[in-house]
């Protein structure tokens, strides 16, 4: 082999062989295949997070399933990105996220571009809304005074996507986590309203949001 040959890079996903680039996570391969792995903390244009576990594939040699959106493919692995077992574990996570709002989760589609994602992969996976209850976290900011955002968390299910998409596409860091498990809350500096915070109402968070926890006060107003 002269050196400016190089070895292509090849996995077996779901029994077919796919190449791949050096880098490229598991789901970013899958997607360019055509294979449809549901997520919720996933956004393309953000920093893989691993969050919400839903993404889970099956690689050859490893006891438990990964996440595939922070698993660098590696040469060689056998990946299945469908099976009963990754049903079952996709079902029950997204029960169990629906138990964080109680169960509503449709919401009027007017609330933002992603806020109708959880809704519709509980669809997909035949998921039951009912099957988890009791407590759940994040406290409502309802009354967060100003014109543009609904900050309503009891629909929130701590995807982080509205954190970190503030962070790196805007660089604005006007909204954090703050505490942890059923604690967590998304957070300004000292807790004020967004009016008294860095937020420049962009409205990335809530284009962002997959649940409506978020959404275009605006929008809502006008229907
Ligand atoms: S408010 Fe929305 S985007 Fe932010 S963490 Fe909660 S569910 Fe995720
Ligand atoms: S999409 Fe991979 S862990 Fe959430």
């Amino acid at each position: 082999m002269n050196e400016t040959e190089q070895i292509e890079l090849t996995l077996t996903l779901d029994g077919e062989l796919v190449t791949f680039t050096l880098g490229e996570t598991l789901y970013e391969v899958a997607q360019r295949y055509g294979r449809e792995i549901p997520t919720l903390c996933y956004d393309p244009r953000l920093e893989a997070f691993g969050a919400c576990r839903l993404c889970m594939v099956d690689v050859q040699g490893t006891r438990n399933p990964v996440a595939s959106c922070t698993t660098v493919a590696q040469l060689d692995t056998v990946v299945h990105t469908e099976s009963e077992r990754l049903a079952r574990h996709r079902r029950t996570l997204l029960e169990m996220v629906a138990s964080e709002n109680g169960g509503a989760v449709s919401v009027d589609p007017l609330r933002g571009y992603a806020s109708q994602e959880l809704g519709l992969l509980i669809e997909r996976c035949d998921a039951r809304t009912d099957r988890f209850a009791g407590a759940h976290s994040g406290t409502s900011k309802l009354d967060d005074a100003n014109p543009f955002i609904l900050r309503d968390y009891d629909r929130c299910i701590s995807c982080y996507r509205c954190v970190r998409v503030c962070a790196e596409q805007e660089g604005d860091y006007a909204i954090s986590i703050a505490n942890r498990g059923f604690q967590t809350q998304i957070v300004t500096e000292f807790d004020h309203d967004l009016r008294d915070s860095a937020c420049t109402f962009c409205g990335q968070c809530v284009q962002t949001c997959p649940t409506g926890a978020l959404a275009d006060r605006k929008a809502l107003r006008n229907a």
